[in-house]
């Protein structure tokens, strides 16, 4: 059974329940994160409560709660449902209103919900042991503010959707200059003559938490160069290696896209250089 957190107090799932005038309902009017936990550590904790205040800054919802109250919730869910890989799910929407009305009521409190799920076990840095993942690729018909992690997510689900129907892992998506922007939920990378490339922080990507540790870690612990610049889709093509990276796939290496392989098709010694750091020093964010 699995325990939850709605608005003030914890609950079997079953007996959460919100109005249907909720207007993460009815508009996906709300904000969101996951952040993974592993054997009841929490990775990345702060950074991850830092980007969804600026998010609910961004689209005006009013929450005064810190670092210390979001982490109470966390810690108790880890510890209600069983310490495991989770990956912990955290909403606030902007609440129910009486009337379906598009702009933003007052005096109308958010909905927190929150509740834990099993992730895949941590990445081991060993290449037998790394899932190769196999993605399709098509063009971003996302909004223009990806940079907000919303819980508005048709576009993702549908672009998501377009690689899984196909027996692909993922989608990869590029904007209309044939530019890569991320993946459906997560972000993107190449690897030519063992140099990380991604595209840089801007309304088409969401600033990923892995992404930030990632290259954190990279510049601090290893000698990998990093570039962020814009990637184009023939540079993704002739790519000697391609990663996605999200809290619950950490670096995930590509091995196909579109049916053809990346590199020689295997898993690659830049990801294993990568993954061994990030595994080494990813309880410090
Ligand atoms: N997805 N880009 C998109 C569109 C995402 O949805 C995600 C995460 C990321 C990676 O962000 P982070 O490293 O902070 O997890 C990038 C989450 C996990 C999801 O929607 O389930």
């Amino acid at each position: 059974m699995s325990i939850v957190f709605l608005t003030d107090s914890f609950m079997p799932m079953e007996e959460a329940k919100i109005s249907p005038m909720d207007r993460g309902f009815l508009f996906g009017d709300g904000i969101y994160e996951v952040i993974p936990s592993y054997d009841g550590v929490l990775v990345g904790f702060g950074p991850h409560i830092d980007r969804m205040k600026q998010g609910l800054e961004l689209i005006g919802i009013n929450l005064d709660w810190d670092r210390a109250k979001w982490r109470e919730i966390c810690e108790a869910l880890i510890e209600k449902n069983g310490n495991g890989n989770l990956g912990i799910y955290l909403h606030v929407s902007r609440g129910a209103d009486s009337k379906r009305f598009h702009a933003y009521p007052t005096d109308v409190p958010a909905t927190i919900y929150a509740y834990a799920f099993e992730i895949p076990a941590a990445n081991v840095p060993e290449k037998s042991k790394a899932k190769g993942y196999k993605v399709a690729t098509t063009e971003d018909l996302r909004w223009q503010r990806c940079n907000i992690k919303s819980t508005s997510l048709l576009g993702n689900v549908m672009h998501f959707q377009h690689g899984h129907a196909q027996g692909y892992n993922e989608t990869i998506l590029f904007n209309e200059k044939n530019e890569m922007t991320e993946g459906s939920a997560c972000n993107a990378y190449i690897v030519k003559n063992g140099v990380v490339i991604t595209p840089p922080l801007d309304n088409q990507i969401l600033p990923g938490i892995t992404r930030l540790m990632l290259l954190d870690i990279l510049a601090k612990h290893t000698d990998i160069k990093v570039e962020e610049r814009i990637v184009t889709m023939d540079e993704v093509f002739a790519a000697d290696e391609v990663w996605l990276t999200s809290s619950s796939k950490e670096i995930a290496p590509v091995i196909q896209m579109d049916g053809k392989p990346v590199g020689n098709g295997e898993v690659g010694d830049t990801w294993l250089k990568a993954q061994t750091a990030y595994t080494a020093n990813k309880a410090n964010y």
